[in-house]
């Protein structure tokens, strides 16, 4: 198996840091691997922002719930999907196209796509790290306290360091490659029996992890998430923009 593979296969995400930082040429070349990831048309639809502030770090972890990995991380990379570039420098469009869901999609698939390149190139330089979109309880606070101009929205944070864990997390296992993985149409007639020896395999994978703490079913874990954090406020928020109340 070459590295790419092995690094890819086994992901898992780290939350827990040693205080080492993190070299500036080293940054310097995540956020150039996060560039070179594929763009919808070239649009380049997202802004990066490294969050040094070790007070920012703090109103970040406090508003993704506490999540103490927020103000450990030696580096924290705030995503956002960015419009306004699209507003102020593309050249005879009409402003109103922006508040499409189109848009808000080409953003965040950008952003996203550009912050899994940065991941997996902080890994292959011996980082590690974990997503965070726990930011979203309260983008119109982290919009401020950035100072996001309109048609900036904030997405999620990626937060690397160098993992303190020597033993590395047990990976946490995907669904049936045959429930997400479609030949010709979508054929959903077996998943319902993978999906039930699935959510054995994730209980005892919790089971495992936390010593019977947690003993969640996937199904179930999915669905307390999911409710927990609805976050009707980002749709708002977005539709909030003063450009396109007009
Ligand atoms: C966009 C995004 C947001 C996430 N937000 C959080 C978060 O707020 N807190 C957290 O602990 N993990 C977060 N995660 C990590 C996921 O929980 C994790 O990737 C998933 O459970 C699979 O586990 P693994 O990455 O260890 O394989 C996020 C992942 C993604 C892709």
């Amino acid at each position: 198996m070459n590295h790419t593979l092995e690094l890819l296969l086994n992901h898992s995400s780290v939350r827990d840091f040693k205080e080492t930082t993190i070299n500036r040429n080293i940054i310097n070349i995540i956020i150039k691997t996060a560039q070179m990831a594929p763009t919808s048309s070239h649009y380049q639809a997202y802004t990066i922002i490294g969050v040094e502030d070790v007070m920012k770090k703090h109103l970040l972890s406090d508003i993704a719930g506490g999540q103490s990995w927020v103000k450990e991380a030696p580096l924290v990379l705030l995503f956002c999907g960015d419009l306004y570039r699209a507003n102020k420098y593309y050249r005879n469009i009409d402003s109103k196209v922006l508040s499409n869901t189109e848009l808000y999609t080409v953003a965040t698939t950008d952003a996203s796509l550009a912050a899994q390149n940065a991941f997996i190139a902080a890994k292959s330089l011996g980082l590690d790290g974990v997503f965070v979109g726990g930011i979203r309880n309260n983008v119109e606070l982290v919009s401020k306290e950035f100072k996001l101009p309109d048609l900036v929205f904030p997405l999620f944070l990626l937060c690397l360091g160098f993992s303190k864990d020597e033993i590395k997390t047990k990976i946490k296992p995907r669904l049936p490659q045959a429930v997400i993985h479609k030949s010709n149409f979508y054929n959903s007639q077996n998943d319902d029996e993978l999906i039930k020896l699935y959510d054995m395999k994730v209980k005892e994978y919790y089971k495992d992890r936390t010593s019977g703490k947690i003993k969640d079913k996937w199904t179930e874990r999915c669905g307390k998430s999911l409710m927990e954090k609805t976050r009707y406020e980002v749709g708002k928020f977005f539709r909030s923009i003063e450009l396109f109340k007009s």
